[in-house]
């Protein structure tokens, strides 16, 4: 892990520095099924207003920027909630230098801590090669695809992986 970030839980303070590094990949398109034209007030819903989702923020420790983040909850409430789902999202001009791992591990031990027995991505688009690649490092495999299931807007129609692993 890169040793100039610092990743820990959210603040309603950081929401700005939050929005900053969502805004891009969201507008972009090419990552999330959120629509493109999502305000920053949706967007400050569907981030970081669940009940029980924990948010986490990955910071430059020099001048505490928020370089991304990245949240968990249940999967499914009741029965399913052993089983935690996670997001990520690093700021474009962070990437490549160990934000997204380092969110990834947090996330992880987090996860495990709090007692999840598994953690399930339901939506990996399967042209986002970076983020596949991290996540298979991080020990997930791809159980299935959905075929067609993404309108990328480049690429046109393109599959969706679920991907798991155990905790
Ligand atoms: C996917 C994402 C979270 C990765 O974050 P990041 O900070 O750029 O990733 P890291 O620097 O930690 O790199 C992690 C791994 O990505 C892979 N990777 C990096 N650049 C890559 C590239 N150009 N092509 C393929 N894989 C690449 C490598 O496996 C790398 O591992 P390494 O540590 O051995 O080099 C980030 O690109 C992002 O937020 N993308 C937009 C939103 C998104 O896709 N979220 C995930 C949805 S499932």
């Amino acid at each position: 892990m890169d040793h100039r970030i610092h990743v820990r839980r959210a603040t309603d303070e950081d929401w700005p520095g939050i929005w900053q590094a969502l805004e891009p990949v969201l507008r972009a398109g090419e990552t999330y099924t959120y629509p493109r034209d999502i305000t920053e007030d949706e967007a400050r819903t569907v981030w970081t207003g669940t009940p029980g989702a924990r948010v986490l923020v990955a910071a430059d420790a020099a001048d505490g920027r928020v370089l991304g983040t990245a949240k968990y909850l249940p999967n499914h409430p009741g029965a399913g909630a052993h089983v935690a789902n996670a997001s990520f999202v690093v700021a474009p001009d962070a990437g490549g230098r160990g934000v997204g791992r380092a969110l990834g591990h947090a996330v992880l031990d987090g996860a495990r801590a709090e007692g999840y027995r598994a953690m399930v991505f339901n939506a990996v688009v399967e042209t986002n090669d970076r983020a596949v690649a991290l996540w298979r490092s991080l020990g997930f495999t791809v159980l299935a695809t959905v075929p067609e299931a993404f309108d990328h807007p480049t690429h046109g129609l393109v599959g969706l992986h679920i991907m798991h692993r155990t905790l």
